[in-house]
């Protein structure tokens, strides 16, 4: 006999809308799973979904022989701007191997790692501008970062400088908030609404994005490089497998994915200055690493791999922040089988097409796997006592095959931008009482954390 899937009551007809906030969905699903546990399911408009909030079923749901992502809700709704790209792409789509072929390689360990000198150049502007700003000031590190991650999207990936981290807004931001938001939220409203009230909202934040994308080609176009970068393999490389280019319209698919798929990196650094100021030991740690590595010479790519305990904050930031707050899977069908997936040598049972959701604020926060959740504990992210932890506690960047494809860059750009706020800034938050609360679409970040920034006292 199996246990039944704890769901909230709900209401008639309507289930449980009540019980998410379409305003901020993922702090709903944080709470239910902190209300219960392991793993938990809502109905809503007809839909049932079951999610998973512990390291054990994680690990079992992330077996590619039994599952695999299920590409549905507001991953479906995004294919809007960017089609059948590598993030949307159902399984049986032949797109992704093709592109994923064509764009790995430019994202790998080494390829990143070739851009550490275009980092830091974007790194040091944001720098500057800190530096600027003169006593007394209060900035939202958010914003600025947010800028800083565009910036260097831009430029490592597809070899044009934006200049966007001074002056007003760059107009791709509000945009990838403005289709991700609308992503979210259209699966929880009736399909006329979504059509006559904010149809035109989704249309212009899609035509803001693509024509950030075709900038970028009419630049590549208008001054040619010898550089080969990601671009230059989307524009020309062929997959080695079929032999076929990724199409015009593929390339601006591809290309507009990437600061979405990025965008989730600089959330990630804001929530590490707020856990680094609420922790004064592993900061005062993290300083005597990078002073020691980095010294009062140039920061260069060969310090990465020795920042050993920043690799430790970056990665318990991950862990705490769920910058990327979860992912889909569905089992794999089985032709002529609809028998029940079992789950937990049985314990639950769900449908044989059951689409599921991993809440990693729930797994990463497992207390069968974290002592102390809620601390702040670099030492449990570096060397053996991270490589003991089960896969299940890692996912950050996501499973398998539909992995992260940019968890190279992001884990660069997090190492570096780490490194140099900490050795050449001092912040103070605002308020010292802050508690992290978060919102957000495809990424999660924290409300209203805003800092003092000046140059570090030495
Ligand atoms: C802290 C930073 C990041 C985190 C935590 C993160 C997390 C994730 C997660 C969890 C997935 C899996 C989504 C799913 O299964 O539906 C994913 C996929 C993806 N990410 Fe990231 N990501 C980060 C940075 C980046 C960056 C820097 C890029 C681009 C340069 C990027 C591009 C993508 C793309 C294109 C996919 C889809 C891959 C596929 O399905 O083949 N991400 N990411």
């Amino acid at each position: 006999m199996s246990t039944p899937i704890p769901q909230p009551p709900g209401v008639p007809l309507l289930g449980n809308i009540f019980d998410v906030d379409p305003a901020n969905t993922w702090w709903s699903l944080k709470t239910l799973a902190e209300k219960y546990g392991e793993i938990f399911s809502i109905t809503a408009l007809g839909h049932r979904i079951v999610f998973v909030a512990s390291a054990a079923l994680a690990e079992e749901i992330c077996d590619e022989k039994r599952f695999r992502k299920f590409v549905g809700g507001p991953v479906v709704e995004i294919r809007y701007a960017v089609h059948d790209a590598l993030f949307t792409a159902f399984d049986h789509e032949e797109s992704w191997g093709i592109a994923h072929r064509i764009i790995a390689p430019q994202l790998s360990t080494e390829a990143v790692g070739g851009h550490f000198d275009a980092f830091l150049q974007c790194t040091d502007e944001l720098l500057a501008k800190w530096h600027g700003l003169g006593d007394n000031n209060k900035i939202q590190p958010l914003s600025d970062l947010n800028r800083l991650n565009l910036e260097a999207t831009t430029l490592t990936l597809f070899g044009k400088k934006l200049n966007c981290i001074e002056g007003a807004d760059h107009p791709m931001l509000a945009a990838m908030e403005n289709s991700t938001s609308e992503a979210m939220k259209r699966p929880t409203r009736p399909g006329f609404l979504n059509w006559l009230v904010y149809g035109s909202k989704f249309k212009k934040a899609t035509k803001v994005m693509r024509a950030y994308a075709a900038d970028l080609v009419k630049y590549r176009q208008e001054h040619p490089t010898d550089q080969h970068d990601l671009l230059w393999s989307m524009l020309n490389a062929k997959d080695p497998e079929t032999g076929k280019a990724l199409t015009e319209s593929q390339v601006i698919d591809e290309i507009v994915s990437m600061p979405i798929g990025s965008s989730t990196a600089p959330c990630a650094v804001t929530a590490s200055i707020l856990f680094l100021l609420q922790n004064p030991d592993v900061l005062a740690k993290a300083r005597e690493e990078v002073d020691a590595v980095l010294g009062e010479g140039p920061f260069r790519q060969e310090h990465v791999p020795q920042l050993t305990y920043i690799a430790g904050v970056v990665r318990e930031t991950l862990r705490l922040s769920s910058a990327a707050p979860g992912f889909n899977i569905e089992p794999i069908p089985k032709e002529g089988d609809k028998s029940p997936i079992l789950l937990a040598g049985g314990k639950y049972q769900v449908a044989h097409n059951q689409a599921m959701i991993i809440v990693l604020p729930g797994v990463n926060r497992d207390p069968a796997v974290f002592e102390e959740p809620l601390a702040f504990r670099p030492e449990r992210m570096i060397g053996e006592a991270f490589e003991k932890l089960p896969s299940s506690a890692k996912k950050w960047f996501g499973n398998g095959k539909r992995e992260c494809i940019g968890k190279h860059w992001a884990w660069e750009f997090l190492v570096i931008t780490t490194a140099k706020l900490i050795r050449d800034l001092d912040f103070e938050a605002v308020d010292p009482d802050y508690k992290l609360k978060q919102d957000g679409w495809f990424n999660i970040r924290p409300i209203d954390f805003s800092v003092k920034v000046k140059p570090r006292a030495r």
